[in-house]
């Protein structure tokens, strides 16, 4: 592997590109199962589900339509504001709609809970949430995401779409990123 700028500043793989390609292919597998009869919107949340939305919607064989709401909390530290700033709707009309949330990564679940809240408003049909990663000890809200990729400890981990301070989203692997990076 050429060692990258990037790279260089990752404690240790957690999920390689071969790991993440054969986790989300199963789980563009298990949506179709689920929605083959309908036409779902499955809405990214920007930016961090980004790369993961693009690998999961063509591993989704059944029609779907692209969406893109921008919520975040998080700015440029490692722990949440606890304040959602929204900053970009739905472009569909979501009414009746079977309505698909994709995460790239459930950490306090702050986020997935106001989006839930916010769908309830929109009278849609059904909705699903869907992360890569579950962060299962640092959730303070009560929820219940539907489906998700893999289940993490507590470490800070950026790559595949999410990052440190805007960093690192560009590489291809789940990595830990080193503490004195940000401490
Ligand atoms: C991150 C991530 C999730 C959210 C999860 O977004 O992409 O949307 O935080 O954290 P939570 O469960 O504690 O709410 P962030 O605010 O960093 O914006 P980004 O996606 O643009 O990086």
């Amino acid at each position: 592997m050429n060692i990258t700028t990037a790279d260089r500043d990752i404690e240790c793989i957690l999920y390689t590109e071969e790991e993440i390609k054969k986790r989300v292919s199963e789980l563009g597998e298990e949506l179709y199962d689920l929605y083959k009869d309908s036409v779902p919107v499955m809405a990214c949340v920007l930016k961090g589900a980004s790369v993961f939305y693009a690998d999961l919607v063509r591993a989704y064989k059944g029609h779907m339509l692209f969406d893109f709401i921008g919520v975040s909390s998080y700015g440029s530290g490692t722990t949440s504001s606890g304040r959602i700033n929204f900053k970009k709707d739905f472009d569909n009309d979501i009414k009746g709609k079977d309505v698909i949330i994709v995460e790239d990564i459930v950490d306090t679940g702050l986020t997935l809970k106001y989006l839930k809240e916010l769908l309830k408003t929109r009278e849609v049909k059904s909705v699903q949430t869907i992360a890569l990663l579950n962060k299962y000890e640092c959730h303070t809200e009560d929820l219940d995401t539907d489906m998700y990729g893999f289940r993490i400890e507590n470490r800070f981990v950026v790559g595949y779409g999410l990052d440190y301070a805007g960093y690192y989203r560009n590489l291809p692997y789940i990595g830990v990123l080193k503490k004195e990076v940000y401490s």
